[in-house]
């Protein structure tokens, strides 16, 4: 049978060499409008290179790369995660129509919510979970409850026992629902932070502390053992990726905090990303013509990073849940059959919201040496009741784009120095510091409004234009092996400060020094 994925590595792939080709002669036209609409967002891509030969290569390269079966395949349920032999199969836990499992798990979760709404318990949520255990949560607290909500949410991520110190201070122990979200049940920071609150909630003299904590993971025994009830734990499963488990009862915080409708709004959305997905051919298919973009921006023409810009304060938790989607998924230089991948793959990821972010590093993306692509996010209306504000931050968020896109040539940045009486040799000196390279690309996503359904579209946007992105560079964007090494070095360098093991010899020197330096201060 005919392997699901393209084993070569990309420089192998000659509709690869025909696609560098078309999208280095191609440049951004700024008279041309590039707009895709998908599940109630408006993508414009007018910002990014484009011509007729680029979009025939890019075509061309999706069928040499196999993408039709591999979005069936995805969609599907089949082994795509072929290093840990799984399906990623976040997309079944959105679906409409969901049976089984999943819509126990649904109805589970909404029960509780219900119960515990009805009962006007857990004024307080201590949401302890790390990376797509947290993130996403966060996101979806933050953008839906910014205005204050009858539950407080504490997130408790770090090991940093600063984390944990303050996420329980002040709270009153006997409302206080302890959520203990971990699809593996054996991270650390959430299996140690949780110890902090199961001993607090003793300490105040609970007699039976485990009515307070709940548990999400994909390891119920582990959960069990641990200590949580059989009732308290809520299910995912393995072929869900810890970044792509929002969808999943992973959200439950988010339920108790915002409404199950936030939760079931969420999941409309990415659905009708993921039918948009499945059914659009792919000139007309938003991630796939957002793939391409990006890859033209990092493997051809050798921009390191992705700047992301939500032009709204709501969406300040976006950037670290992009950061883990985009570079747990991409930041891998091995291909699919082992060999090293052999172009440019995924780029560091950052940002800020817009404005903040203007005043704060927008001079680099305007003028420094490299520049980034950048994925402006903006909503056509607010739910404020200040019409300026709104306007204003529109306003700004096209001009930036614009400025990014079309430049201020030398002769324009002259002039502006003349106009402003600066003598003819200063001006044409200043003119040098004040002119716009131009042509630098970026993507504008615009929703109607910030709804549950329009992040919801928004997220599964990112998740499946990072698919697209792996498959084209041939490599698996859903595991993350890279994790484990530092986790490993952490336990052992642990049980060394602790005394429990000699400090290793195999250290370099430096650790070494550290180690000794850091065990005798934790002694003392
Ligand atoms: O270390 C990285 C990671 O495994 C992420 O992939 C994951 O989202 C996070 O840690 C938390 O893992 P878990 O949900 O199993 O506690």
């Amino acid at each position: 049978m005919e392997p699901l994925f393209d084993l070569r590595t990309l420089p192998e792939v000659p509709e690869w060499a025909d696609f560098v080709d078309a999208a280095r002669s191609a440049r951004i036209a700024t008279d041309e409008l590039r707009l895709i609409k998908a599940a109630g967002l408006t993508l414009d891509l007018s910002a990014q290179r484009s011509a007729p030969a680029l979009t025939h290569a890019g075509t061309r390269l999706l069928e040499a790369r196999r993408f039709t079966p591999a979005r069936r395949a995805l969609l599907d349920g089949a082994i795509v995660n072929t290093t840990e032999h799984r399906a990623a199969w976040h997309t079944a836990l959105r679906a409409p129509a969901a049976t089984g499992d999943i819509a126990a798990a649904r109805q589970r979760m909404d029960d509780f919510v219900r119960q515990a709404d009805t009962a006007r318990r857990w004024r307080n949520i201590v949401h302890i979970g790390i990376g797509g255990s947290d993130w996403g949560v966060r996101l979806a607290v933050h953008a839906f409850g910014y205005t204050g909500m009858w539950r407080q949410v504490h997130f408790v991520s770090n090991i940093d026992g600063h984390a944990i110190e303050g996420g329980l201070a002040g709270l009153d122990p006997q409302d206080t629902l302890i959520v203990m979200a971990s699809k593996s049940f054996t991270t650390a920071e959430t299996l140690e932070n949780g110890q902090r609150a199961l001993e607090w909630l003793r300490a105040a003299g609970h007699r039976d502390p485990w009515g307070q904590i709940v548990a999400i993971t994909a390891q119920a025994e582990r959960a069990r053992e641990w200590g949580i009830r059989n009732d308290h734990i809520f299910p995912l499963w393995d072929w869900v990726g810890g970044r792509f488990s929002l969808w999943s009862a992973i959200s439950l915080t988010v339920a108790l905090a915002v409404g199950t409708g936030v939760v079931a709004g969420m999941q409309g959305g990415a659905a009708a990303m993921d039918t948009h997905f499945a059914n659009s051919p792919p000139v007309e298919n938003a991630p796939v013509q957002m793939a391409l973009a990006g890859i033209v921006n990092r493997s051809v023409l050798g921009y390191g990073s992705l700047n992301i810009a939500p032009y709204d304060y709501r969406l300040h938790d976006l950037i670290p849940y992009l950061q883990q989607l985009e570079m747990e998924s991409l930041g891998k230089s091995v291909a699919l059959n082992g060999a090293p991948v052999g172009v440019p793959t995924g780029p560091a990821v950052w940002g800020m919201p817009g404005t903040d972010a203007q005043h704060t590093f927008f001079q680099w993306l305007h003028q420094g040496s490299d520049g980034a692509p950048v994925d402006f996010i903006v909503c056509r209306h607010a739910d404020h009741g200040w019409p300026r504000h709104h306007q204003s931050l529109l306003a700004n968020c096209l001009a930036q784009r614009e400025a990014l896109l079309c430049g201020k040539p030398y002769a324009a940045a002259l002039a502006e120095s003349l106009a402003e009486g600066h003598a003819p040799e200063r001006a044409r000196w200043l003119a040098h510091h004040r002119t716009h390279p131009g042509q630098r690309p970026s993507s504008l996503i615009v929703l109607s409004r910030l709804s549950p359904y329009t992040l919801g579209a928004l997220l599964a946007l990112y998740e499946h234009k990072i698919f697209v992105q792996a498959l084209i560079w041939g490599i698996n964007g859903f595991d993350q092996w890279g994790v484990e090494y530092g986790k490993r070095l952490a336990r052992n360098i642990l049980e060394s400060l602790g005394g429990q093991r000699e400090i290793d010899t195999a250290h370099d020197a430096s650790t070494a020094y550290w180690v000794a330096c850091f065990r005798e201060s934790s002694n003392t």
